[in-house]
């Protein structure tokens, strides 16, 4: 059996992520439908975002050029953990809470847009064979725990 690397594993991720952000913007008329999707977007976000620093974005800071890709696409997680929070205290629905919707989705079609395209690539060319396929295995691991825990 071929075993994946952590681009792949991450891309998994990365792909569920998109089809959900295209869910929800085809939901939005929808009270049930678009609460749904935005929890399961919410949950596979976090998820993601902390095995992927785990199991990514450590190795890379040891690199020093992949630093800054690092800090960046550390920075992005936390500005789309912000949006999830102020989504959650809006009246969902309405003319603000659409728009932050659709300033959340941009900024993660961006984010793994940015991540698969340039990241990925820098990344590929500090980290060892070996290390891709054991970070691979590590992010699974952890990303499969932490999604238990967001339920
Ligand atoms: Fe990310
Ligand atoms: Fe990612």
């Amino acid at each position: 059996m071929v075993r994946m690397n952590i681009f792949e594993a991450l891309r998994v991720s990365h792909d569920v992520q998109r089809d959900l952000s295209r869910r929800l913007r085809a939901s939005l008329d929808d009270a049930v439908q678009r609460q749904q999707v935005f929890v399961a977007l919410k949950r596979e976000l976090v998820a993601h975002e902390t095995a992927e620093e785990r199991c990514f974005y450590v190795p890379l800071f040891e690199h020093d050029t992949t630093v800054d890709a690092s800090r960046h696409a550390i920075s992005e997680h936390h500005q789309m953990d912000e949006m999830v929070e102020s989504l959650e205290a809006m009246d969902a629905g309405s003319a603000p809470w659409r728009q932050c919707i659709a300033k959340l989705c941009d900024k993660i079609e961006h984010h793994l847009e940015e991540e698969e395209h340039k990241f990925f690539q820098e990344a590929g060319k500090v980290l060892t064979e070996r290390q891709k396929v054991v970070l691979a295995k590590d992010y699974e691991a952890q990303f499969l725990t932490l999604r238990v825990e967001q339920g």
